[in-house]
């Protein structure tokens, strides 16, 4: 190893927090989630959120700070634990039950902040400024869940950070009919599943998207990102956003986007739960077999 390497290497710190923001009202599935945080709702018998907590958990994480609102309790309960809960099970000498809640409020520490207005995406993630502090960070938005047999979908990420010491986004090619519905960047260069960022764009029209690079919810922040997102104007809606912040970002300094490997579902639409839920099932051990079968014989 190099001098110049070596002293770069010290200067990279290891990403150890991740921030989620769950406090989206969820609109999309009402009447649904209108007591039930969209967060909570399962694919198969586990939480959305449970799933993409295991992936940040799987990926090295080992703080995870909550951005939360009014009606999202559920989230907090779910990760905590349930002595009541636990001493039933205990009783009835569901062991293996026992096990698994118990494991869930095991899992890593957990810290809540409110979000008292829903003032966007890059609002949500100031809000972790303190507790973030001067370190690297990753973020996960809830909604999109990857499945990898390979590396956890943000650990692919937190490797490229560990390598380059600077701002990594999850990016997957889309079809140009679903593009307006992203952030999409404008790559400087490409190089295999690599690329430098020159700017963002959100929610751009099929005709004015930059490319068909969209990004999907997984992202390694360096703090400086905060700044920024203390400068951001808020939107026509009156939201802060966040590609808003890291359009300032790529100025200032190199923001990188990786095409993971891996496959995405995108929970936050009917369609993509849907699709989740069916592949989610087929691959369990305890049910796939008995619901290819039904599924091979239902009638149109
Ligand atoms: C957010 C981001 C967008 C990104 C998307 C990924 O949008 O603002 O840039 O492409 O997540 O899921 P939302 O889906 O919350 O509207």
């Amino acid at each position: 190893m190099t001098e110049k390497r070596r002293r770069r290497d010290r200067r990279i710190k290891p990403v150890k927090k991740a921030v989620f923001p769950v406090a989206g009202m969820g609109t999309r599935f009402l009447p649904a989630t209108k007591a039930l945080p969209k967060e909570m709702l399962p694919l198969v018998d586990k939480p959305v959120i449970q799933y993409v907590v295991e992936e940040a958990i799987a990926s090295g994480i080992e703080e995870i700070i909550m951005i939360t609102g009014r009606g999202k309790n559920a989230i907090e309960n779910h990760f905590d634990r349930s002595i009541e809960l636990e001493h039933l099970l205990l009783q009835r000498n569901q062991h293996e039950v026992l096990a698994n809640i118990q494991e869930i409020s095991n899992m890593v520490d957990f810290w809540y902040i409110r979000q008292k207005e829903p003032l966007g995406l890059g609002h949500a993630i100031l809000k972790a400024k303190d507790l973030a502090g001067d370190d690297p960070f990753a973020v996960l938005l809830g909604d999109d869940v990857i499945q990898s047999d390979d590396k956890p979908g943000l650990r692919q990420l937190m490797d490229v950070y560990a390598k380059i010491g600077a701002s990594v986004i999850a990016l997957e090619e889309v079809p140009m009919d679903k593009i307006s519905s992203y952030g999409v960047v404008d790559p400087e260069w490409t190089d295999g599943a690599l690329c430098k960022i020159k700017g963002l764009v959100e929610k751009p029209a099929k005709q004015e998207a930059p490319s068909n690079l969209a990004v999907i919810g997984r992202y390694v922040l360096t703090p400086s990102i905060f700044d920024h997102l203390e400068n951001v104007k808020p939107d026509s809606k009156g939201e802060i956003q966040l590609t808003t912040g890291l359009n300032a970002l790529c100025a200032e300094e190199p923001v990188y986007g990786l095409r993971f490997t891996g496959k995405r579902y995108d929970t936050g639409n009917k369609m993509g739960f849907l699709v989740a839920m069916v592949e989610f099932a087929l691959r369990r051990d305890d049910l796939g077999k008995e619901f290819r079968d039904f599924l091979k014989n239902l009638k149109p």
